[in-house]
């Protein structure tokens, strides 16, 4: 298995978080041009990436081309959809101060499920299925696919 986030200090939190499982390599890799071979994997699973990506569509796109025929593509990512304004209030509290007002940059976006769901058909996969996760802070769009064989 392998881990990767493009931030070095992040692959360090999942290094020292790993240490005990030695079949996970975790590496420094940009998701958009990972370096990994077409077809070399069973199943990519990206959690609260797509939201924070310039780019969401060329993600899905090497998602897409490290995949396997049939193999499966899993996407849970944080959404505003769905939230009270209890909850709306409690996740502003929570991420102001850590990330002030730096959201919403060029290209990130607030998905909604459907959102999530519509990027996914036109990257060209199928068998889609999804549903809303809900937290008591932050709800998440959560998606599985598979590319066609
Ligand atoms: C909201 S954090 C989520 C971190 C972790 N996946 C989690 O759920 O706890 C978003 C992460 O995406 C990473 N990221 C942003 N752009 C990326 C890219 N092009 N390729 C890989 N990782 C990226 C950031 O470094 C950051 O760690």
């Amino acid at each position: 298995m392998i881990a990767t986030d493009i931030s070095a200090p992040m692959v360090e939190v999942a290094q020292r978080a790993l240490a005990a499982s030695p079949s996970v390599s975790v590496r420094v890799t940009d998701a958009v041009s990972t370096g990994l071979p077409d077809g070399s994997a069973d199943a990519v699973v990206m959690v609260n990436l797509l939201h924070i990506v310039p780019d969401a569509a060329a993600v899905l796109a090497e998602a897409r081309r490290l995949l396997r025929p049939g193999g499966v593509l899993t996407i849970a990512d944080a959404t505003a959809e769905g939230l009270s304004v209890r909850q709306m209030l409690a996740s502003i509290w929570r991420y102001l101060p850590r990330w002030g007002l730096k959201t919403h940059q060029k290209g990130q976006q607030n998905l909604t499920q459907t959102s999530l769901e519509a990027l996914v058909r036109t990257a060209g996969f199928e068998s889609i299925e999804g549903h809303p996760l809900t937290g008591q802070v932050m709800n998440c769009a959560f998606v599985r696919a598979v590319k066609p064989a």
